[in-house]
């Protein structure tokens, strides 16, 4: 199985690297697994130019021809997805905010559906709980399942044995967490809960209401009864339409004004 794992830290052969071939080493224990590295630093990601023309438009209306595309590719193609990156001030590294910014319009148009994805920091001791969840509320909008989140400590100092044994055990759940999750083949028709369905009718019916502005949304949500072929029980659709009701009552100030309160 083929394995992308995007490093977001600018040190090439820094903590995260390290952690990331550790990782490796634990899933090739575990299966056939092929791991490809791509390093943001390399990958000739020009910074977003805020447009925001990728969000209501598309992304074809971005502006920057740059290594984006090559990157989404092996997104696609890849079985598993990790991502790493080191904490920054309590957050992911400048060069990976720049690669979630870039795909914004994923946020809105999940185009990773049954994919699976890991995710990996490594921080001097503080703010990896914070960054990994950033992480994985930014991943699972593009709709990947997340499984196996790795916080590792690495202090400028040598570690003490207690911390090694720490780190270990930490990769070596995720490791687990990660192949299970792999191994495991997606349904033809996944089960959806009253959760993941109410946001995806929220979405839906906002890119139809509001669908002179996001015309991107609207032609992606058009016709579709969830993100991929699914089964939707009887009650989970008749909560969710009056939940939906009450929903868009309360959000009724976000959407659209009249041409004079512009
Ligand atoms: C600009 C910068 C900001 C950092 N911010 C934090 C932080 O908020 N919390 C922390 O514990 N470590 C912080 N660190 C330490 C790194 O997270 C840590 O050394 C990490 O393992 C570096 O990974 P790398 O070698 O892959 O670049 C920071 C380091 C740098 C360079």
């Amino acid at each position: 199985m083929k394995i992308l794992t995007i490093i977001g830290s600018p040190r090439k052969k820094g903590n995260t690297y390290q952690a990331a071939r550790q990782l490796e080493e634990e899933m090739k224990k575990k299966g056939n697994y092929k791991f490809e590295y791509l390093f943001l630093k390399d990958a000739n990601l020009e910074p977003c130019t805020g447009c925001f023309n990728c969000v209501p438009n598309g992304i074809e209306f971005c502006p920057l021809k740059d290594g984006r595309e090559i990157i989404q590719e092996k997104m696609f193609e890849a079985d598993g997805l990790v991502i790493g990156s080191p904490v920054y001030v309590m957050t992911v590294s400048a060069l990976l905010k720049n690669y979630i910014d870039r795909l914004a319009y994923l946020c809105h148009r999940p185009e990773y559906h049954g994919k699976k994805a890991m995710l990996l920091c490594t921080t001097g001791g503080m703010g990896s709980k914070e960054t990994l969840n950033y992480m994985e509320t930014v991943v699972e909008s593009w709709g990947y399942k997340v499984a196996g989140k790795c916080g590792l400590t690495k202090a400028p100092w040598p570690p003490t044995n207690g911390l090694i044994k720490k780190n270990t055990k930490n990769l070596e759940k995720s490791a687990h967490e990660f192949d299970k999750s792999l191994k495991t083949p997606n349904k033809k028709k996944q089960s959806v809960g009253l959760k993941d369905y109410m946001g995806f009718r929220i979405v839906q019916t906002i890119s139809q209401n509001a669908n002179e502005y996001l015309p991107a949304d609207y032609q992606f949500y058009q016709g579709k009864e969830y993100y991929q072929p699914a089964k939707i029980g009887f009650l989970t659709k008749a909560l969710s339409g009056v939940l939906l009701k009450v929903i868009l009552f309360m959000m009724k100030d976000m959407g659209p004004g009249e041409e004079e309160n512009k």
